[in-house]
């Protein structure tokens, strides 16, 4: 889907995703110090939000303007004390809004973003170039396996990655496999759990990982 078609589903409805961050986003970054936190293709910002609830210093970023306005919208609920909130329109396949300080963001975000194996690719490494050595990078999106043994979801292989694929995309990178895993997620009403991937990376310096980009 172009951002056009992103659009077009965000305006047909008032909240298109949850308002709750997902589960995997809220079990991992929990014990993270709060700091810069980038957003990829954050739709309506509900893990940027919780981030910015958090402390976090927090860009949300996705290529369709209707979500970006939403995600405005939504950060006006933010109480008092929550951390710094932004969101912009970016393609997560160019290079990564940059950090409103410093040189790169201590944690990156990818939750559901839906690409094909080559784009897919390109996007986690711009996620990657824009973390900080010692920075987490954390990808959650559904699983190939989700498609026969679980529910929801696209219905496009293309799209859909399995952990293993996660952890070949970014052999390349100036990275760290901290945890890959398939993990089951509730769904209200089904009759059996959503299958998504959970990768958790940690940025090393270039100098570490001289193959990295
Ligand atoms: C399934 S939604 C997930 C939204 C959000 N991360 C969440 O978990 O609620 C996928 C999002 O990816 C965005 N997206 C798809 N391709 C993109 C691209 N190339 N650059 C930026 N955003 C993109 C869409 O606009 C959409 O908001």
């Amino acid at each position: 889907m172009d951002a056009t078609a992103w659009d077009a589903r965000y305006a047909g409805a008032d909240l298109v995703w949850s308002s709750e961050p997902n589960r995997f986003v809220e079990e991992l970054v929990a014990p993270l110090a709060p700091g810069l936190a980038l957003d990829v293709a954050a739709g309506e910002g509900r893990n940027a939000l919780w981030l910015a609830g958090r402390g976090w210093d927090a860009t949300s970023a996705d290529f369709s303007p209707v979500a970006v306005e939403r995600a405005r919208g939504l950060s006006e609920r933010l109480a008092p004390g929550a951390g710094p909130f932004r969101a912009l329109v970016a393609d997560a396949l160019e290079p990564a809004p940059p950090p409103p300080t410093g040189d790169g963001y201590d944690l990156v975000l990818f939750a559901y973003l839906q690409l094909p194996g080559p784009e897919w690719a390109r996007a986690l490494a711009g996620g990657v170039a824009a973390a900080v050595p010692g920075g987490t990078v954390l990808v959650v999106c559904h699983a190939a396996r989700n498609l026969t043994e679980g529910v929801g979801g696209p219905r496009d292989p293309e799209v859909l990655h399995d952990p293993d694929e996660v952890v070949a995309a970014v052999a390349d990178l100036p990275v760290e496999v901290v945890s890959a895993e398939l993990r089951e997620r509730p769904v209200d009403g089904a009759d059996r759990p959503a299958l998504d991937t959970v990768v958790v990376l940690r940025r090393v310096a270039d100098e570490v990982h001289p193959g990295g980009s």
